[in-house]
């Protein structure tokens, strides 16, 4: 198959502020089209931005954010050494799921910016991002923890930090998933 050149992280952003794919443009106040350093060894993949996402543009800046940034520590990583986006660009309105088409209709950007990192590890935070990059009708319980592959890439699924923040008693399983992540990336 012959593939395309890596489109630049620049003109991705710039297509994504133009585009009108689906509804989520109008109500938002800032693209958040993803964040870090582009050479990364390691690609986060959230949800969609939340309400302070939306707010300064950038992903994880909110609570969940503040507990990412305690589990990257635990992988030995720091936000500058990771690039980190959505499977949204724009924040759904009061943070409602992301809807298929939406999905359908962003997929363009996450793909091309994953192709342009080409990031050795996919780490995807809970359900939306594991199934939108592995294309599997499983649940994350069953599927987090452990490297899956998607083409070139190993794929990694941890539970969403929003999700451990409403059920604390699942933060020792996130902290052992990004020890786990930590020893990969060493060994
Ligand atoms: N939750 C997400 O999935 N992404 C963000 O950027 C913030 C919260």
């Amino acid at each position: 198959m012959v593939q395309h050149e890596k489109i630049p992280l620049e003109t991705l952003y710039d297509q994504a502020s133009r585009c009108r794919g689906c509804e989520l443009w109008q109500g938002r106040t800032n693209l958040v089209f993803g964040v870090g350093n582009p050479h990364a060894d390691v690609l986060i993949v959230g949800e969609a931005p939340g309400e302070q996402e939306d707010l300064r543009g950038e992903p994880f800046v909110g609570r969940a954010g503040q507990l990412l940034n305690e589990m990257l520590g635990y992988a030995g990583l720091k936000r500058e050494d990771i690039y980190i986006a959505n499977v949204l660009k724009c924040r759904p309105p009061g943070n409602r799921n992301p809807q298929a088409p939406e999905i359908q209709a962003c997929s363009y950007f996450l793909r091309e910016q994953t192709r342009t990192i080409d990031p050795k590890y996919i780490v995807t935070l809970g359900n939306f991002a594991m199934k939108f990059i592995l294309k599997t009708d499983k649940g994350i319980t069953k599927m987090r923890g452990q490297v899956h592959q998607a083409g070139r890439f190993q794929v990694f699924p941890v539970y969403h930090p929003a999700y451990v923040l409403r059920n604390g008693s699942q933060r020792p399983v996130l902290q052992a998933d990004f020890e786990r992540l930590g020893q990969l990336l060493n060994g």
